[in-house]
This record gives C-alpha cells, structure tokens and sequence, in this order.
C-alpha cells in the first residue's frame, strides 16, 4: 500500500485520516494515511523519516505549513504564491509542494454555498500561514478589493507585497477596522480561538458586514464559534466554517496524489453529523 500522512502539532484531532480514507474506499483505492505530530523543530526530521519509511505524499497543516514551503525542490504556481504548502508529493528530485487550501476554500464557497464571489469586497482577518494560503485563490475567483488586517501591521503588508496587485490589495491597521466601511466577504484566518488557553478574537464592529455579506471561519469545530457568533449577532448572511474548506482541500490533494476525483457532499456530511 502506498503510505500517506498528516503532519502537524497538535495532530491528534484532525480529520484528514478519516476524510482520505473514505475517499480511499469511494475509490477502491488502497492507501495507508497516517497523524504524525511534530514540534516545529522536529518538523525537518519527521518528514525525513516519514520518507525513509516509503510515505510518498503528505497534507501538511498547523503550524509547518511555512517551513514546508522551505523544503521543497520544486512549488506549484499556487504555493509559490501562497508561501505555503500544505501538500506534499514525494519525486525523485525530493518534495513537491502544492497548495489546494485556496481552490478548497473557493469550491467551498461557491459550489456547497452557493456564493458568487465576483466583485465581494472582502476583509482578510490574519495574515498568517492560513491567510497566505487562501489570498491568491480569492483573487483568481473575481473577489473585489482585498483589505488585509492582521495584528502584527508588518505581516498584513508582508503578505499584500508578495500578492503583487497593490490596486487590488489594501493593507490596513487592524486598529482602524472600524473606518474601512463594509464588506461583502469577512474571512478569518487568526488562529486566535484556536489556542490553548482559548485567547479572544480582535474586536471587530458590529456594522463590518454589509447586507446578504458573508462571515467565514476557516476553522471549525469549536474553534470556529466565537467569530461566528460574532457574525450572527453582526447579522451576516451567510456564516460558514471551515469544514467544507477541509474536506474540499483534501479531495484536490487527493486528486493531484491519485488522478481521481472523488465526491465530497457524503464525507462532509457525515462529519457535520458528528459534530457537538
Ligand atoms: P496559521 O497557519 O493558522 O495562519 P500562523 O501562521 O501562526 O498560523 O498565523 C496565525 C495568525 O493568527 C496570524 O495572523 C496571527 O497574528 P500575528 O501575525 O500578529 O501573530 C493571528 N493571531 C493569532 N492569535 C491572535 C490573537 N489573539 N489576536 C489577533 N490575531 C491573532
């Protein structure tokens, strides 16, 4: 059987084994795929041994997708773009790196969503291995004017430099969310409730979402609910997780590793089902 894995730190919640595996079943297709989990600075060794032992693709998530960018021999045009990777495709050469985060998170958005993304003017909350991840494919999908915000300012125009389309892209303070008007599409991409000890979102204005205005978390689970109880109570249209982004990244990894599509709709909403 061919070896895959996750790599992450924490790993032991994620949901990629279960996901690959129904997707291996759909498929007829047989697989072994792993949880490694890896301090960052173990990150370099675990995947060294995680080739030696035959693993010949990996999804890679919290919080290595950056350094994974690092290793690589060759990026696709998407994780060179992003910065990032979260797939990786073992060649003769070394690691391929790609990034399907950003096409999972459209697919998402607009196939199981049904939202049009053309012209949205969208606030990008977090400018982190997350946000990088999914910029480039917001554009691609027609979105409007990109703000970008993030905690530490550097980062924000760290990240609106390598997207390289300053009329398009707009890094602001985060301070000053309140004076930016209102968006179309509020994606957060902090990983501010995803802590341990839980830490508080930034505070965001109550008017920050314009009317039939969307609210997307790109976490799930309990660590998307306070954005997301925020984004009620801001009376957002549409409220989304990130669940969907997960499962729809894994189908393109999943595609690019095996040369199938598989369907989604059944897997994500087996794990919807499951959910507290
Ligand atoms: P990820 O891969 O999840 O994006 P990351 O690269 O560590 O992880 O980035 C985390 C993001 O969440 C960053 O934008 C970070 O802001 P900084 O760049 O200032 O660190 C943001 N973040 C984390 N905790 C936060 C908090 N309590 N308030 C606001 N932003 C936070």
């Amino acid at each position: 059987v061919q070896r895959y894995a996750v790599i992450g730190h924490p790993v032991a919640h994620s949901l990629s084994p279960r996901i690959h595996a129904a997707f291996a079943r759909q498929t007829g297709i047989g697989l072994e795929y792993a949880a490694i989990d890896a301090a960052p600075e173990d990150f370099d060794a675990a995947l060294a041994a995680f080739a030696a032992e035959g693993g010949v693709g990996a999804n890679i998530t919290l919080p290595h997708k950056l350094r994974a960018a690092q290793i690589c021999t060759y990026l696709s045009e998407a994780a060179q773009r992003a910065g990032a990777v979260n797939t990786l495709t073992r060649a003769a050469t070394g690691w391929q790196g790609d990034n399907t985060d950003g096409v999972g998170l459209v697919r998402d958005l607009t196939e199981r969503h049904g939202l049009d993304l053309r012209a949205r003017r969208t606030l990008l909350i977090g400018a982190g291995g997350a946000a990088r991840g999914v910029a480039p494919a917001l554009l691609d999908a027609g979105i409007g004017g990109l703000y970008i915000v993030n905690r530490t300012p550097e980062r924000a125009d760290a990240l609106a430099d390598m997207l390289a389309l300053p009329g398009r892209v707009h890094p602001r303070y985060l301070k000053d969310v309140g004076t930016l008007g209102n968006f179309d599409l509020v994606i957060n991409a902090t990983s501010a409730s995803r802590g341990d000890p839980l830490q508080s979102l930034p505070t965001l204005p109550i008017n920050l979402i314009a009317p039939r205005g969307a609210a997307v978390d790109l976490s799930y689970g309990e660590a998307a609910i306070p954005f997301l109880a925020w984004a009620r109570s801001a009376r957002a249209h549409d409220c989304i997780d990130g669940l969907g982004m997960l499962v729809e990244q894994a189908a393109e990894s999943f595609q690019r590793w095996h040369k199938v599509r598989p369907e989604t709709d059944a897997v994500y909403a087996k794990l919807r089902d499951r959910e507290p």
